[in-house]
């Protein structure tokens, strides 16, 4: 659900024209749309209803300052991965005892920030890890509040590059050992057991491996209790996935709706950390028509490449692809193709479409999620604007790179 629709065959962000927009700011341009951003908060907010929670937005999804002070302004926190998501999370206010911090590689440098900013909780991925927190907690004279990230070797049936729940993955400890490493995490001085984390993958479409897991984690927290570890949070991590193409996904509240019945009798805080079902179906990316050309193949090719949206090129997502205006076109078969001097750089293959014509505006659909955050300056590409649009107002969030800033921080080495 979202608020990109046609009014007399014109594409709108909520009230205002896409072309206009574009004439606007330019192309490459991320636009996202406030509405939606609130609508999918607080479709979660509303399913959590009287239970304790904290909805903690996964910022790698998109860090955008002012999509995290909407988050925050509406109660949420955040699930960071990393020192810099600490440090945007602190300049958008998020309030440090609504943050959860995962990943495999925190640096000591890292695990010191976050200490300092006393945040929720860390959710650690093995033993060496306890005991970096645990060393840097002791020099601190402070005690770290950790939570076990456990693997529950189960598979979320998505790409094989989101998939995080399995046993051959990176991630977390596996949950046969859980107890061990709980046990081990109790013998030091300056770590505080609070929780139980899980997060099985992304753009999940089918409830089941969430319950699954979820299952296997329950089971486990009555087991920690019967050896006398208590524990005050469940985080059940992010994961739920949106409508790219033909996929129907679960919405939040089918999701709330599922896990809160098997968490009635716990005395426990549940935390979960959604990215792309808060902001993907919340943002577009809007592209110009640069050329046309056809050879065996036919080619639209556009001003916005793989360094703009990776997802076509890394993971062969599907994003469908509109015209801003819509014409009477012929179809054709064609491939939408960036300026980048890679063939991997696409926006979609072989794909059926209205013919496109120089000039034109296409918008790529459900871009708000993984989109302007994976971006990069690939082919030195400054990185595209970004503009949020409320209602029949329109504000820039993010300048669009300069090439002067290309080169910031670069010294000219002369020997
Ligand atoms: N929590 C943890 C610990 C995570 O690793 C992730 C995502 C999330 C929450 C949020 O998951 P979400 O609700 O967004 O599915 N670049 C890929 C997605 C990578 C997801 C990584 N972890 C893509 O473009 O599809």
């Amino acid at each position: 659900m979202h608020y990109f629709n046609y009014k007399n065959d014109k594409l709108y962000a909520e009230e205002v024209s896409v072309e206009e927009l574009a004439e606007t700011y330019g192309t490459p341009l991320y636009i996202y749309s406030h509405r939606t951003l609130v609508r999918h908060f607080n479709a979660y907010k509303d399913a959590f209803a009287k239970f304790p929670h904290i909805i903690c937005f996964a910022l790698k999804a998109n860090p955008n300052l002012s999509i995290l002070n909407i988050f925050r302004q509406l109660g949420g926190g955040a699930d960071i991965v990393s020192g810099g998501e600490l440090f945007r999370a602190d300049k958008a206010h998020i309030p440090h005892e609504k943050i959860v911090y995962a990943g495999v590689g925190k640096t000591p440098k890292e695990i010191e920030y976050a200490l300092k900013k006393d945040i929720l909780m860390f959710n650690v991925e093995s033993d060496q890890e306890l005991e970096m927190i645990n060393k840097i907690a002791q020099k601190l004279n402070l005690k770290a509040r950790i939570a076990l990230r456990v693997n529950p070797d189960v598979d979320p049936m998505t790409h094989p590059y989101i998939s995080t729940g399995l046993k051959e993955n990176k991630f977390g400890i596996p949950i046969e050992s859980a107890l061990e490493h709980y046990q081990f995490a109790a013998t030091l001085k300056n770590i505080e057991i609070v929780g139980i984390h899980k997060h099985i993958g992304s753009q999940i479409t089918d409830l089941s491996p969430y319950v699954n897991a979820l299952e296997r984690l329950l089971l486990l927290i009555e087991k920690l209790k019967e050896n006398g570890i208590n524990l005050k949070y469940l985080d059940i991590g992010g994961g739920l996935g949106i409508q790219y193409n033909e996929e129907t996904p679960p919405t939040p509240a089918e999701l709330i709706n599922k896990i809160l019945p098997m968490c009635n009798n716990l005395d426990i805080t549940l935390i979960v950390e959604p990215g792309r079902s808060l902001v993907g179906n919340a943002g577009i990316l809007v592209s110009r028509v640069l050329y046309t050309k056809k050879g065996a193949q036919e080619f639209f090719i556009v001003d916005a490449g793989m360094n703009d949206l990776m997802r076509p090129s890394l993971y062969k997502a599907y994003h469908s692809i509109l015209p801003v205006a819509i014409k009477k076109r012929p179809l054709v078969i064609a491939d939408i193709v960036g300026p980048i001097c890679e063939s991997g750089d696409f926006l979609c293959k072989k794909r059926k479409m209205p013919a496109l014509f120089q000039g034109e505006l296409i918008a790529v659909m459900s871009a708000g999620a993984y989109g302007a955050s994976m971006s990069s300056n690939y082919n030195s590409r400054p990185m595209a604007a970004e503009i949020m649009v409320d209602g029949n107002k329109h504000y820039i969030v993010k300048e669009r790179q300069t090439w002067d800033s290309l080169i910031l921080g670069e010294n000219v080495l002369t020997l």
